[in-house]
Order: C-alpha cells, then structure tokens, then sequence
C-alpha cells in the first residue's frame, strides 16, 4: 500500500505541555482524511509539523515518499510545491486582486509565460466557481468566497495533497457545505489527498475516507466515519453529540503558552 502520508509516533512538547503525544495515522492518495478535535486539542500543531513549518521532538513523517525531517532546505522547498494549504483565515494578500492573489504562486516557483499564467489563474478560478472575479480586491468579496480564492491559490501548482486549516472558521453552515462539496470534488473528480483539520463535526462526516480523532493531543480513535460514529469511547460520544455533560473536562491553558503569547 502507497500512503500519500504517513506519521508515525509524532510527539511534541511547548515547555512542560505535550501537545503532540504519539500520534500515528496514514493517508491514502486521492482519500480525505479529516483530523477531528475539539479546540485546543493539537490540530494546528499538527498540521505545521506535516508541512515541516514545525520539528517534532521524536517521531517520523513520510509525505510523497520522503522523510520530511531528513530533508535539506532547498528539498523541502521543492516538497512544499506539490502541497497546497489552506489556512484557517485564507491568508489573502489584501493589496492584490484574486486574480494576483492565485497567481502568485505561479509567479514565485514557476517560470512560465504571462500568457500561461493568465490561463492557469482563470482555471483555478473557474474549479473554485469564481469564474470573472479575477479583478476584484478581497475587500469586495464575502468570506466563503476568500476560502474559495485561498483555495483556488492553494491549487495553483497542481498539488498532490492539500492540507485544510478548520475550512469552515468564520463561514455559514450553507457556504460550509459548498466548501465542503469543493473538497470531495477535488477528491472524486482529480484524485486530490486532502487533510482537513476541523472541529465541525456536521463537516466532517460529510467528506471523510477516514478519521482521526484527537483530545488532548492524544489520538482517541481513528478508522472510517462508520467505525467512529459507532465508537464506544465516552469522550469520543461526547464530541459527536456535543453535550457539555460528559468525561470532557474545561481546558486550563499552561502559563507557558500565556507568556509565549504575551512574547
Ligand atoms: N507556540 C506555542 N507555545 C506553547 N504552547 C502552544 C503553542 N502553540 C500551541 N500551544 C498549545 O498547544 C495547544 C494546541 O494548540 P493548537 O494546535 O493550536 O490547537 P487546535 O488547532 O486544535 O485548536 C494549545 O492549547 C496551546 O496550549
Ligand atoms: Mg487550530
């Protein structure tokens, strides 16, 4: 079995507090696998250390074939453009139109032609169904549609894997469900690997091959939607129905992550 992405016994501290401990999941090409977990629990952590923004302190990942923690720079750099992300916020460059904004990529890693790159940000566009918005600023656009420009550029260098930051933050449960459509459209129609990381439960169960639930920076439970929603696991039966009864203790955050906030 090929496995797009594979971590195996992941483990990170921030001073005394285990974020990350032993976390192992794979991922399949073409699959999506959604990552689940109440905030806080260690999703977006993850998610760094898959694209090698963060080192673990032990443990492995293998994304396309290479060891990501054995990778030089410069390797990584080239790992990095067959990754599309989509971050939480869709990290629009204001000052640019969308049309710039998905082209940009284009412009930075590939040499290619004006006329190229022209053609390649309308198709981009198109996928995301914002087909003719290429000359407004993302001030004159509505938040689902910013994801989809996020989206659009996150796609713009043909990735193999495209990794999704809480895709629903900030959006309606209708414009969510359009997201949605677009991630299992990219899986289905182009064979897209996509990680979601998100803590809507409604979502996830709508596009997920496979899960991963996290608590605690734990790995509670993980197979198909089937298998986790007939869990037997207290917490994991909270999570699904939301309850505020339940083995689910309120977070205290550490005085460490307060002060790294404070700088
Ligand atoms: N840079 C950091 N320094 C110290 N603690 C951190 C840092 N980043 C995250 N944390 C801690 O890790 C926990 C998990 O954070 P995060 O991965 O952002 O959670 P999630 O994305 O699931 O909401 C947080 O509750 C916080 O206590
Ligand atoms: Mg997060």
């Amino acid at each position: 079995m090929f496995y797009i992405l594979e971590v195996k016994k992941l483990e990170k501290s921030f001073g005394s507090h285990k974020v990350l401990d032993e976390i192992s999941f794979s991922v399949e090409k073409g699959k999506i696998l959604v990552i689940l977990g109440m905030s806080g629990c260690g999703k977006s952590t993850l998610l760094k250390h898959l694209i090698g923004v963060l080192k673990p302190d032990r443990g492995e990942i293998r994304l396309l074939g290479q060891e990501i923690m054995r990778l030089k720079p410069e390797e990584l750099d080239q790992l990095r453009r067959k990754v599309g992300i989509l971050y939480q916020s869709a990290a629009l460059f204001n000052s640019m139109t969308v049309g710039e904004n998905v082209a940009f990529p284009l412009r930075e890693h590939a040499k290619l032609d004006e006329k190229i790159i022209q053609i390649v940000m309308r198709i981009k566009l198109e996928l995301v169904g914002l087909s003719g918005f290429e000359n407004l600023m993302p001030s004159q656009i509505s938040g689902g549609m910013k994801k989809r420009v996020g989206l659009a550029r996150a796609l713009a260098l043909d990735p193999e894997i495209v990794f999704y930051d809480e895709p629903g933050a900030g959006l309606d449960p209708v414009t969510l469900a359009m997201i949605d459509q677009l991630i299992l459209d990219l899986s289905r129609k182009l064979g897209i690997t996509s990680v979601v990381v998100t803590h809507e439960i409604q979502s996830a169960f709508r596009i997920a091959d496979q899960m991963v639930m996290m608590h605690g920076g734990k790995i509670l439970a993980q197979g198909s939607p089937s298998e986790i929603r007939s869990s037997d696991n207290p917490i994991v039966r909270q999570f699904m129905t939301g309850s505020a009864e339940g083995p689910i203790p309120m977070k205290r955050e550490s005085d460490e992550y307060l002060k790294s906030l404070m700088g």
